[in-house]
């Protein structure tokens, strides 16, 4: 089970209202209890911080608002002293525009190497004063930015430079031999740091149709050919993570479809993927079946155990999108306020259901911090607040990610709930974030943070959890029913997605998310049963 930490919002050890390394390792022994295995910790590389880090301006050093490379060996061998593996994001889609290659490119002009690192060409029109193409940007806008030629150059015909995110974000060129090599001694680095692995950043994108042709609606040509060229980088990659000794991994971030997606963890390429299809189904047996059918055969083609994640940095966070209990169409669109048909019990207890049926499936689990403490979105931020930069390059019109970046409640009282000594933090919390919190869940033994430990306990004691054959029992079209067996052993799970109560077949309970006490399973309820064979 990785735990996603969002530094920023985790814990903040030196008052500036930003979380940080060393507000990581104060809190290790609530990550120790929970019962995480592994932490993935979200960008802190030097950045300006225009994507929250997602612009990294140097690879290899910490930056200063989250604390220093010493911090960070740190926070790897107290983790390593409690069996907890340290994984970092690795961002080799685009640089910052601050990185010193970005503005050598820059300074260095038209037709020059240092350009050849970065997508630079030349603009349509006479003088250039058109950008490429129509592709547009993910957070909206155009895709191209112009820049000025250095002093005593041609300034026509104008250059521009390619961004699949936001303008501070240029895109790198992977068909340049120099990108890839220098990425390996990246990867070099931080393992040779005792780093357990990574997450690989929009890792599907690297490769752009060369051409760039103008598209219907400017969405970019990313091509997806099992044998194209991205898959070569990745099989470099491998090589060398299999020059350490030990276990060492990557997780591929991409959101293409469940074949797309498994042809980056063939035996000879990455580890992992997430896999992104309960973060696009709603709280329906259905969807929830074809998600897990269908990435589990994927998988099984290719020899690679599956991932399951409901929540991230990106999305809405569950508890607000099973309140709705519709399907939610990818991320980038968070829902709104005016959207949700706002009923956060019944949200609260499908989310309960649903981490039940992420932690007994068999494969690797990401949970997002603050999930286990039923976190919900927080939609109404003045728009004072909002940090994404989603919300500006949109020109407004889409508010962004900052709804599940609030800062965890750690204490039920006190300005910011224990997360910070500061009077403010960079995204405000509602004043009644305390009720969430860690001290207050701790004292409740029916809250979602006592469900996480106690299922996280019996994931490890029980060998069919996480890692049984799955087969499916035949049940209520709106009932899931997957028994799980292991050496001997075998865990049903049942998750009731309908309206009426399913009786509980035979089998002792080890854990439920809502009241079984009467012999049945209510709705928006899951429970793991041990049975005989
Ligand atoms: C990350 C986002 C980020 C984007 C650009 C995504 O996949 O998860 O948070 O904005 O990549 O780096
Ligand atoms: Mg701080």
């Amino acid at each position: 089970m990785f735990y996603q930490v969002y530094v920023r919002s985790f814990r903040d050890s030196n008052g500036d209202g930003v979380g940080d390394i060393r507000g990581i390792i104060e809190s290790l022994d609530y990550l120790q209890t929970l019962g995480v295995d592994a932490l993935w910790l979200s960008p802190c590389f030097t950045s300006p911080q225009v994507d929250h880090g997602y612009d990294v301006a140097d690879y290899r050093e910490i930056d200063l608002l989250f604390g220093t490379v010493e911090d960070m060996d740190a926070l790897i061998s107290h983790a390593h002293t409690r069996n907890i593996r340290v994984t970092l994001d690795f961002v080799p889609n685009h640089t910052s525009h601050q990185h010193r290659w970005f503005q050598a490119a820059v300074a260095a002009g038209r037709g020059s190497a240092e350009r050849e690192r970065y997508l630079f060409r030349d603009g349509r029109g006479e003088q250039g004063e058109l950008p490429p193409n129509n592709w547009m940007s993910v957070f909206g806008g155009p895709s191209w930015t112009r820049v000025s030629e250095p002093e005593g150059s041609p300034q026509s015909p104008a250059q521009w430079y390619y961004h699949l995110f936001a303008a501070e974000q240029p895109d790198l060129n992977w068909r340049n031999p120099e990108v890839v090599t220098e990425f390996e001694d990246v990867i070099r680095f931080w393992l040779d740091r005792g780093v357990d692995g990574f997450r690989i950043d929009v890792s599907d994108a690297l490769i752009k149709d060369a051409d760039f042709p103008d598209t219907d609606g400017g969405w970019p040509i990313i091509p997806k050919d099992p044998d194209g060229e991205v898959h070569d980088i990745y099989r470099r990659f491998r090589r060398v993570f299999d020059e350490y000794i030990g276990d060492r991994m990557a997780v591929i971030e991409t959101g293409a479809d469940d074949a797309t997606v498994a042809g980056f963890i063939r035996p000879d390429e990455m580890h992992l993927a997430f896999n992104f299809r309960f973060v696009k189904a709603g709280f329906v047996a259905e969807q929830l079946r074809d998600a897990i059918d269908s990435s589990l055969a994927a998988n099984a083609r290719v020899g690679a155990p599956t991932t399951w994640v409901t929540d991230n940095h990106d999305t809405p966070r569950s508890v607000g999108r099973y309140s709705q209990g519709t399907q939610l169409h990818g991320s980038y669109v968070p829902a709104t306020t005016s959207q949700i048909d706002f009923d956060e019990a019944r949200g609260q207890q499908r989310a309960r259901a649903m981490a039940l049926l992420l932690l007994a499936l068999p494969g690797a689990v990401y949970v997002y911090n603050g999930q286990e403490l039923g976190l919900p979105n927080v939609d109404d931020l003045p728009e004072s607040a909002l940090q994404d930069p989603v919300w500006e390059k949109s020109g407004h019109t889409n508010r962004g990610r900052d709804n599940c970046r609030i800062p965890m409640p750690w204490h039920a009282e006190g300005p910011c709930f224990g997360f910070s000594s500061a009077p403010h933090t960079w995204l405000p919390m509602p004043d009644y974030w305390g009720r969430y919190s860690v001290a207050s869940q701790t004292d409740a033994t029916d809250s979602m943070l006592q469900l996480y430990r106690q299922a996280l306990k019996l994931r490890r004691a029980h060998a069919p959890l996480g890692r049984g054959q799955l087969t499916w029992i035949e049940s209520p079209a709106d009932v899931l029913h997957i028994r799980l067996t292991h050496d001997g052993q075998s865990v049903d799970v049942l998750v009731n997605t309908g309206k009426a109560d399913v009786p509980l077949p035979s089998g002792t309970v080890l854990l439920a998310s809502g009241d079984v006490s009467d012999g049945v399973l209510p709705e928006d309820a899951a429970v793991w049963l041990e049975g005989q064979m």
